[in-house]
């Protein structure tokens, strides 16, 4: 607690020094410092504080920034968020990716146009979507039309073949993402799986080997099961990177315990590592599916590897699947594909569509991230917490915040969702997770100038929101300067570059963040909001690419600009899973959504569903 206490003083002061300079030439009033905290750090022996980062400048021009925001007759809604967000796009301190993600964005929506143009000549008759559930192989290549989603697999059945009866086969299997541009002519490679029967030339055994490519990064770290290094991140949605069965796994979890690995260790680490499952000769049934935080590799029933998803390399991407090498293929399927729903067949649109907004101010404006591809979540939700008596009277809006697609058909049946349901907010940029805090900014863009909102909550497609009991307790505390959700009041970056969620010293110095809200939910008072909104167009924030962690520097901000927050911890905030008496629950699926709902409808008690 102590250590706490001086950590915060000295992050404090950093943090002055830096508003200060940011804040002084915009002739904007800075706190002076208070002498207690002068004479306080006097007497520390603190490093040299790095030099404060000069404000960010607006880049002149960006590929892409003016086909984004030039005026469109598709456009039907002036309120989009979009139309305010040009100069969080050109800031000098983009978060990485933003430029990419952009000039793709372009892309896709002259392409989305040119089809609702061509659309309109054509006159074409009932629409259905081109999304499919499954997917069949052709030859070797297996085309996967919308996507990946959470649950999306490829099954693939094959007989690794022996070369000259010995050893040394060899085949990979290749998830192949969209072209970025017309320029660059290779795709990315979201996940190249290899499966070497000669090994890895360190050893003779056979190994399975992970990476992925882009044209920016090149090969990224190749990661090999069974493994030689001890990796101290190693599970992946609670999957472990490499089956103990190949060796690893107890091994690991030894060393990560600080003790030596036990006498017979490594011995069996060698033993059993011939036990891979894929054997030459003998056919397999290999499934690979994306998981919440990455690919996951079944053989024969058994789970073989994960690989966590790569900045960049989100499985929306994902648009093929290709196969080499050794093998001799029998079937390539892939099921558990996005689908849309129909329009024509969903019977209850007009329950399901946003309601009329009221005159008045809104009460709460939730918004939502969701990914282009997400279409049953989102169906989830409208039939759901969406439902709410609160949401259906106008007193609370729910808008989802997507970014646009790399795929023409996911991007046209979103445009078509988006136009029925009056709930999308689409974002000028292509869905990468690494721009998930321009969505925060976006939040707060919408809910003080297009649909101003007494507070503001940002949420996730897979999170179930009860949202009278989120109402309730708003009610018992003062509306202003407000932060509710799960609060990590101490927390420090992660420092391991194979980390999720790393972070350079250049993107946060210090060693500890100010309290911050946990991603699955959290609610934040207008004037919060307007701070946000405010500090970003006078370029006087940070932009920081964890979104929630960053809402908690924002408020800092706040607090240090002379006013007071009031941080409300709920830990019925349940931001990794269920528990019943939740608020929140995070990380259900369509189906546990709809159950959460039926629950709460039948029995008037928030029970979870497994
Ligand atoms: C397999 O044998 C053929 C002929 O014996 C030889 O030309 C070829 O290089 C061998 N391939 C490998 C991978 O050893
Ligand atoms: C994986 O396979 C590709 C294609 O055969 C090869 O170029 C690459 O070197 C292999 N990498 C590893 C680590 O096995
Ligand atoms: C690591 O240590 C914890 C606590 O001492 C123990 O419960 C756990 O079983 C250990 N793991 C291994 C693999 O030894």
């Amino acid at each position: 607690m102590k250590k706490w206490c001086g950590g915060s003083l000295i992050l404090f002061l950093a943090v002055l020094l830096t508003l200060s300079y940011t804040l002084f030439p915009s002739s904007l009033k800075a706190p002076p410092p208070s002498s207690s905290a002068a004479t306080a750090a006097a007497g520390i022996h603190t490093p040299p504080s790095p030099p404060p980062p000069p404000k960010p400048h607006l880049l002149p021009s960006l590929p892409g920034l003016a086909d984004l925001f030039s005026p469109s007759p598709l456009v039907p809604d002036p309120n989009l968020a979009w139309s305010q967000m040009r100069t969080l796009l050109s800031r000098s301190d983009a978060i990485s990716g933003t430029a990419d993600g952009l000039r793709e964005a372009a892309v896709a929506w002259r392409e989305l146009q040119a089809t609702l143009e061509a659309e309109k000549l054509e006159k074409v008759a009932p629409w259905r979507s081109k999304c499919p559930f499954l997917a069949y192989g052709n030859g070797r290549f297996t085309e996967i039309p919308c996507g990946f989603v959470d649950g999306s697999a490829v099954n693939i059945v094959g007989i690794p073949l022996s070369v000259n009866g010995s050893r040394t086969g060899a085949f990979g299997i290749e998830l192949v993402g969209s072209r970025v541009s017309d320029e660059i002519r290779e795709p990315p490679i979201v996940l190249r799986v290899n499966v070497s029967f000669a090994g890895d030339g360190a050893t003779e055994l056979p190994v399975v080997s992970l990476n992925a490519w882009s044209p920016d990064e090149g090969w990224g770290t190749w990661e090999q099961c069974p493994a030689p290094a001890i990796d101290a991140y190693q599970k992946v949605d609670g999957l472990v990177r490499c089956n103990e069965q190949n060796g690893e796994s107890v091994m690991q979890e030894k060393m990560l315990n600080g003790s030596a690995p036990p006498p017979g260790a490594s011995k069996r680490s060698a033993r059993v590592s011939d036990n891979l499952a894929f054997v030459e000769g003998h056919p397999f049934t290999a499934t690979l599916w994306a998981g919440m935080e990455g690919f996951h590799l079944t053989v024969n029933g058994r789970h073989e590897t994960s690989f966590a998803y790569r900045e960049k390399l989100d499985p929306w991407s994902v648009s093929r699947v290709r196969l080499e090498g050794d093998l001799e293929l029998l079937s390539c399927i892939a099921n558990g594909l996005p689908v849309s729903e129909d329009i024509d067949l969903v019977g209850d649109v007009e329950s399901l569509r946003a309601p009329p907004l009221p005159k008045k101010r809104l009460l709460m404006l939730v918004g939502v991230f969701s990914t282009g591809n997400n279409f049953e979540r989102r169906m989830a939700l409208r039939r759901s917490w969406m439902q709410y008596e609160a949401v259906r009277s106008g007193d609370v809006a729910v808008r989802f915040f997507t970014g646009l697609h790399k795929n023409k058909q996911v991007n046209l049946e979103l445009w078509r969702e988006a136009r029925t349901y009056g709930d999308i907010q689409l974002m000028p940029f292509v869905d990468y997770y690494s721009l998930i805090t321009l969505k925060t900014i976006a939040i707060c863009i919408f809910g003080t100038k297009i649909l101003p909102a007494k507070y503001i909550m940002k949420t996730d497609d897979d999170a179930f929101v009860r949202i009278d009991e989120v109402l309730s307790n708003l009610k018992k505390h003062v509306p202003r300067g407000l932060l509710y959700g799960q609060i990590a009041f101490e927390s420090s970056p992660h420092r391991d570059k194979d980390s999720k969620w790393y972070i350079s010293p250049e993107e946060w110095p210090h060693d500890s963040y100010p309290p911050w809200a946990h991603g699955p939910g959290y609610i934040i008072s207008r004037d919060i909001a307007k701070f946000i909104v405010q500090g970003h167009q006078e370029r006087n924030l940070q932009l920081f690419k964890l979104e929630d962690v960053a809402t908690g520097i924002w408020i800092q901000e706040f607090k240090k600009s002379g006013r007071e927050v009031n941080y409300v911890s709920d830990d019925r905030f349940h931001n990794e899973g269920c528990e019943s008496n939740y608020v929140l629950a995070h990380y259900q699926g369509p189906r546990m959504l709809l159950c959460l709902w039926d629950n709460l409808q039948r029995q008037h008690e928030p029970i979870c569903c497994d």
